[in-house]
């Protein structure tokens, strides 16, 4: 059997991992900006993180959610705590799109209304409803096409106020990214978020951040939607809570009540991805991740903002985009292989920079130097 071929693969077998830097086989060194895609919020192999793993695999592995599971209610009280949302309530599950699914699927148990909202350039995921939210017409297939989502303009008040104004009674709920991942690294403007909250207010429509990329301390606060100093009714969560282990989450407003049997799942949950969940927290806030997010993301941000070339640089913490003129196509791919190290990118042009969020300054210099060689 061979593997199904829907991945571009870069010629790169990486057998070792620690903190922001892997090592291929033939023991060549590079640096992490990528974090496997915003995955590694710790830094790769984190010695807590692997020990209370270890020590959770040599109890039980996994049972299912049928029995109590302490650790779920340990993890909720925690991440009630570090995210600031300590009336919220949480389910679990195994992935960004599980955790998009979820959260739709429960909005429109709650309104019991059909219609949603998304957003030009939004990427949610790639199961039936999340694909069907994402903006992106070549990953949807034609059985997850429905006239219940409608895409907006991102950041457009008028666009969405005009809706509301229009449909508001339909709408079941809006979903945002409150800073666009695969789309390029697009922040949500606080006033635009402020609008959500207040027209779903008002039409008891559900308000969705997902922030499965742009979430779990990434931008300096715990969900880049905080920035606007509004909650959302449901938050989606999945890449950096596990730090590489498939954990994946919804944080759901009180007035969103629980029914017997409304959502499930077998994995989502189980021993061993709590205390994933639980170790990565824990380091989250004894090392002030989200401090060290803040200050070197806007140490890169601002020194980026100094190089020639680059269009325009975006981004908050460490979530950041560069967006690069068509004709410099090839600086990506030079950082990888020439300076050896990883990045991410978007369409058209952008460099997207998602490092673990214990990334030094040291390290953040290193990328800089290479790119001021590049750009030069
Ligand atoms: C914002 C956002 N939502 C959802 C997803 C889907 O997550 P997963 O690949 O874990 O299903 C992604 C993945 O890139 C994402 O960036």
């Amino acid at each position: 059997m061979k593997l199904f071929d829907v991945y571009p693969l870069n010629d790169i077998v990486i057998e070792k991992a620690l903190g922001s830097y892997v090592w291929d086989d033939q023991g060549q060194k590079y640096l992490d900006l990528y974090g496997g895609h915003a995955v590694i919020s710790i830094g790769h192999t984190h010695p807590y993180y692997v020990e209370s793993i270890e020590a959770q695999l040599h109890k039980v592995g996994f049972y299912s959610n049928s029995i109590k599971i302490p650790l779920q209610v340990q993890l909720a009280e925690k991440l009630g705590k570090v995210s600031g949302k300590e009336d919220y309530n949480l389910f679990l599950c195994n992935s960004g799109a599980e955790a998009n699914e979820n959260a739709l699927k429960l909005a429109s148990f709650y309104n019991g209304r059909k219609k949603i909202i998304a957003f030009k350039k939004a990427f949610h995921g790639r199961t039936s409803l999340a694909v069907a939210v994402t903006d992106n017409p070549n990953i949807v297939a034609p059985v997850n096409q429905t006239d219940n989502v409608v895409f907006l303009p991102f950041n457009d008040e008028a666009a969405l106020q005009a809706y509301f104004d229009a449909h508001g009674s339909e709408v079941s709920s809006v979903i945002i990214e409150g800073i666009q991942g695969v789309g390029g690294i697009n922040v949500a403007s606080e006033s635009f978020l402020q609008l959500i909250r207040g027209l779903c207010d008002k039409h008891d429509a559900v308000f969705i951040a997902d922030s499965v990329q742009c979430g779990y301390g990434r931008t300096g606060k715990f969900y880049s939607q905080d920035f606007a100093g509004v909650n959302a009714d449901i938050y989606t969560m999945a890449k950096g809570m596990g730090n590489g282990f498939p954990v994946a989450g919804i944080s759901i407003a009180p007035k969103l009540k629980a029914k017997h049997f409304m959502l499930g799942t077998t994995f989502g949950g189980n021993h061993l991805a709590c205390a994933a969940a639980l170790a990565v927290l824990e380091i989250i806030e004894q090392d002030r991740l989200m401090e060290n997010a803040a200050a070197v993301g806007a140490y890169l941000m601002e020194e980026l903002k100094k190089l020639p070339q680059i269009v325009e640089v975006r981004g908050r913490g460490l979530m950041i985009g560069i967006a690069l003129p068509e004709e410099l196509k090839e600086v990506k791919k030079n950082l990888l292989f020439k300076h050896k190290i990883f990045t991410g990118e978007a369409k058209p042009n952008v460099i997207r920079l998602l490092p673990a969020l214990n990334i030094t300054k040291v390290e953040a210099d290193m990328v800089l130097a290479a790119l001021k060689e590049e750009l030069q």
